[in-house]
């Protein structure tokens, strides 16, 4: 078999831009990315490419054609690579046995199949999308399944990139981890896999382990983060209900070596498709194991960030008289953070659904996630969308911060205040903006986790 050929089956967020790294560090691999969806590899294979990330064009410019392929034929992919990377899609259950929890495995399985199917030589399957402990043994079991003496490994190598900094978290990994069976041949496949990385990444930030704490590292890692991010979110609460500024608090307790300060951003809430997902999971497994309580545990971090979204619009009903019926809001932002145009699980898809269940006029700017955003709420009807955020406001009672873009804290809010309907209101979800530059433009300021600056007595 050719291990020099990589092919990846799945050419989404984790896919494509993984590929593309490879393909650039390791210019003596062939790669090629294949997808289901026609279109989507028409749109890599084009200059609009089907995911924004800074940095991805320039690289997609140079290896694209070069030894970096988009294709749609999966079995010609299959049958001529050694190594094979998983990277379809697994969304959360909506039906049946663990609805609404636990990972929803059926593209999943029905790549193994077809790997198997197709494979006419020893292949290295490596899953990369996240996935419930123990899909690696399910993997396995489907591949061996049929008669025949063609060997595959399985091999776990989860992605911890974030959105919006992808490239940079592939081209400068805090760590790479590869997981397999501990015999002769899954050291082996792993060290394979290792060899690729090692093409760029230094060799103490490659982490060799067993196939299990390998998948379940991913859904731990992403668990502890969503913590933070609820603690925090939790701490905001109380912050308002006395003296106390969130921001001040969590750079007094960030500065603890142990606790560190990244990700102690309160907010509206956290968002993205793996967090909800990954921690519902992880509670699963653990109620399949009849650990109830640690499930019960984890649960909770899920549900303080929906505590987190329904306190801001209630924060925002009470700080508008009441009422927001026939009020229109702006909402900046809809991307579940900055620098992506991914929608999935984000929270101000929650809040938009709230506002108009208020009755409020809703505004929708944001400027990369417009296009999600029409497609998630087409069937709410009367909401504006406008990527001009000027536009957007001119008339508003209200501006709602929803995304962290960097350009929402540079607009000249003077312009902004006087297009706007008065008394005008800011409600900043990511405590983003001048606060106090604001509030002496005239505008009733509700931050989160610290005292607003209002101008009623
Ligand atoms: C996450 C993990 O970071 C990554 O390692 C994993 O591979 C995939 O899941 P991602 O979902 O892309 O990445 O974004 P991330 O930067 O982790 O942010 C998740 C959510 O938390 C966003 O909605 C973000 O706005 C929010 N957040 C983050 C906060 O509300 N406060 C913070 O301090 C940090």
């Amino acid at each position: 078999m050719d291990r020099k050929n990589i092919l990846c089956i799945g050419a989404g967020y984790v896919g494509g831009p993984t590929m593309a790294m490879i393909a650039c560090k390791c210019p003596q691999y062939r790669v090629t990315v294949v997808d289901i969806n026609h279109e989507k590899i028409a749109r890599w294979n084009s200059d609009d490419l089907p995911v924004y990330e800074p940095g991805l064009d320039e690289i997609i410019r140079a290896t694209r054609g070069k030894n970096l392929f988009f294709e749609t034929d999966i079995e010609k992919g299959i049958r001529e690579s050694g190594i094979i990377f998983v990277g379809v899609n697994t969304p959360t259950k909506t039906f049946g046995a663990g609805a609404g929890k636990a990972a929803d495995l059926q593209y999943w399985e029905k790549t193994a199949r077809q790997i198997r199917e197709a494979s006419e030589s020893r292949k290295i399957v490596v899953e990369k999308c996240t996935i419930p402990v123990k899909t690696a043994l399910a993997m396995e079991r489907i591949l061996t399944s049929k008669d025949g003496d063609i060997r595959f490994d399985v091999i776990s190598n989860p992605e911890f990139l974030a959105e919006g900094t992808a490239m940079r978290d592939l081209e400068f990994p805090d760590r790479v981890l590869i997981g397999s069976r501990e015999t002769p041949n899954g050291i082996e496949a792993r060290k394979a896999i290792v060899d690729i990385y090692l093409n760029w990444v230094p060799r103490e930030k490659i982490i060799e382990s067993n196939i299990w704490s390998s998948e379940l590292s991913k859904l731990v890692a992403n668990a502890f983060l969503a913590q933070r991010i609820s603690s925090i979110n939790a701490i905001s609460a109380l912050c308002e209900k006395t003296e106390a500024d969130v921001g001040e608090v969590a750079r007094a307790i960030g500065l603890d070596s142990r606790l560190g300060s990244k990700f102690l951003n309160a907010s509206i809430g956290f968002g993205g498709s793996c967090f909800k997902k990954d921690i519902l999971n992880l509670a699963y497994i653990c109620r399949t194991y009849g650990l109830d309580d640690v499930a019960g545990y984890w649960e909770s971090v899920v549900d303080i960030n929906e505590y987190q979204k329904e306190r801001f619009i209630l924060g925002i009903l009470n700080a508008m008289f009441n009422t927001i019926a026939g009020k229109r809001i702006c909402l900046f932002g809809f991307a579940f953070k900055a620098d992506t145009g991914d929608t999935r699980e984000t929270p101000a898809y929650t809040i938009a659904r709230r506002l108009c269940e208020e009755k409020a006029e809703l505004v929708i700017t944001d400027p990369k996630a417009i296009d999600n955003a029409k497609t998630d709420l087409a069937d709410i009807g009367g909401i504006t969308y406008e990527p001009d955020p000027y536009k957007a406001a001119r008339g508003c009672d209200a501006i709602a911060v929803m995304t962290e873009w960097k350009l929402y804290a540079g607009l000249d809010y003077r312009q902004i205040y006087d297009s706007m309907t008065k008394p005008a209101f800011i409600f900043d979800g990511r405590n983003i903006l001048d606060h106090k530059g604001l509030h002496e433009i005239g505008f009733n300021v509700y931050p989160i986790g610290k005292p607003p600056l209002v101008h009623f007595t």
